[in-house]
This record gives C-alpha cells, structure tokens and sequence, in this order.
C-alpha cells in the first residue's frame, strides 16, 4: 500500500485532468478564503498600521544586511520549529503535524501532475512520502486535539466537544485519515470501502479548503509574518511598544513551582 500511487489508480476510471483540475480548485478556494479573510478582518490593514507605528518609535534603523539576518533567522528558529509553543508535547505535536501536511500536500501535487495517467512514469518514493505525510498528520493532529487541545486539557471540557474552532484541525484530519482508509481499501481489492473513503476524502478537503474564510487555516501565513514583525521590532528598539525586559531575577514565589502552567 505505501508504495502504490493512489490517485494512478483511480485515473483508470476518473480522467487524470479532472483529478489537476480538482487539485487547481482547490488552490484557487485557499486565495480566496485567505483574501476574503484578510478584508473582512482587516487583519492585514493592523499588521501594515502596527509595522508603521513600530517604525515610528524605532531606536534605530536596519540595514539590509541586518534584516535579512534577523528574517532568516525567524525562519529557521521560530517558524521552522514553531518555536512560539514553547518547549514540550504541544510543540512536538504540532511540528510532526505540520511537517506530515506539508509532505501529503507536496506529495500529492507530485503524485497527480508528474505520475498520474497512461504514459506517466510511476515512482515509488513519491507514494511513500504522500503516506508517512498522512500518518504524521494523523499523529500530531489527533494527539493535540485529543490530548492537548486548551478546553480539553486547560478547560476540562471532554475531548468528543466540537466548536467552531476545530474546522480546520478535523477538517485536515479528516483529508488525513480518510485519504489513508481509500488507499488501504483500494490496494485491499474492497472496491465498496474503497468507494466510500475515496467520496469522504473528497468531501474532506472541499471542506478544509472550502472552510479558509471560517477556520484557522491562515494562521500558516499570518503566524510567520507576526513573528518575523516581532523578532524585527526587537532588533531596531520598538519592541511593539514595551517596556524592555527587566535586567533582575525571576521572583514570582514558591506558587508558582505547584502546577504546570496551563491556564491561558
Ligand atoms: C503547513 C503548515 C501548518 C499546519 C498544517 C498547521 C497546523 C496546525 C493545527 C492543526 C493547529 C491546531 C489548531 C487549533 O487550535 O485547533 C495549529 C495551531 C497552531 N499553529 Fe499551526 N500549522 C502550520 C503552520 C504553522 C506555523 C508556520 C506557525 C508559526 C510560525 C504555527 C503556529 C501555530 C500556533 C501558535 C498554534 C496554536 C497551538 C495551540 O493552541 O496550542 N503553525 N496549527
């Protein structure tokens, strides 16, 4: 199964072009909710009005060279890593997610453009890498909204609540987990399941893509450039209006050794 091209599959019923048209769709609906998104909630007019409010109050002035440095830096260190999380499983679960996304996805515009259809060649690192990229999702997205999820772990709600919120981690999950039961049915010669998972997992991803505008699916975009505005407000003094950390030692009381911090 790891090694079998899904999507070459099913282009033995379904024409190869409709299966790039859906992907292109798909893409398309990702511009869209995000533009929308950003109109809508003028999130983009703040970040631009923050940037020149931080400019204002900056001690002094970047160079190129100064820039580009603290930018990959942020790329390497905070956005690479998603670094704001901390130490610990919220981090690692989220890392594991996110890199199982990033390879399904890659995989899979790999898979349908390069060797899906008569005359294509076949690869078998490419499948490979569409299902370890699945799996991974599987892991990271299920243990952090089963396990640590804030109203699950914080909030001491139970894990099967569903608000508006969870759209876009069960909706990937969703992409995830049922794109890897259509491929197991289809390798397994179960051509009803494979039929029913194969409807599911496109469902699933008209409504992770389609559900951009409603979820928190931009946060891939908007979290690494709220990071780099940050670490760069640092670097030329504004620090985001701030007071500078305070050159002292930490005194904040036994108390604060009794619990984990976990109330946000
Ligand atoms: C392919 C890229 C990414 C994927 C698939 C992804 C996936 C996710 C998912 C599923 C969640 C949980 C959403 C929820 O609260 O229900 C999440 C939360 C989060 N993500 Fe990402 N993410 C990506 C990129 C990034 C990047 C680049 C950053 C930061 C630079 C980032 C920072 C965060 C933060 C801070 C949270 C909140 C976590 C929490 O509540 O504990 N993400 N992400």
């Amino acid at each position: 199964m790891l090694k079998i091209n899904p999507f070459s599959i099913l282009a033995e019923t379904v024409s190869p072009l409709a299966i790039q048209v859906f992907i292109l769709a798909m893409l398309s609906l990702i511009v869209i909710g995000t533009v929308i998104q950003m109109i809508h909630h003028k999130n983009v007019t703040y970040f631009f009005n923050n940037a020149k409010k931080a400019k204002l109050a900056a001690e002094r002035e970047l160079g190129v060279g100064e820039t580009t440095s603290v930018i990959l830096k942020t790329v390497v260190h905070d956005i690479a890593t998603t670094a704001e999380l901390g130490a610990g499983k919220r981090r690692i679960a989220h890392v594991m997610g996110m890199y199982g996304t990033i390879l399904f996805w890659v995989a899979s515009v790999v898979l349908v453009f390069f060797y899906t259809g008569t005359e294509k060649a076949t690869s078998t690192i490419w499948p490979i890498i569409w299902h370890v990229g699945a799996i991974m999702t599987c892991v990271g997205g299920y243990w952090f909204w089963l396990f640590l999820r804030v109203d699950v772990l914080a909030e001491a709600h139970p894990w099967y609540r569903v608000i508006k919120a969870d759209l876009f981690v069960l909706a990937l999950l969703a992409c995830a987990t049922t794109g890897l039961a259509w491929s197991y049915f289809q390798s397994s010669g179960s051509a009803g399941l494979e039929y029913l998972f194969l409807v599911l997992f496109i469902t699933s991803n008209i409504v992770l893509f389609g559900g951009v505008y409603w979820s928190k699916f931009a946060h891939m975009i908007y979290k690494p450039g709220a990071a780099i505005q940050k670490n760069l407000a640092e670097a030329d003094g504004s620090r985001d209006n701030l007071p500078p950390l305070a050159d002292a030692p930490k005194q904040f009381g036994l108390g604060i050794k009794r619990e984990q911090p976990k109330h946000y």
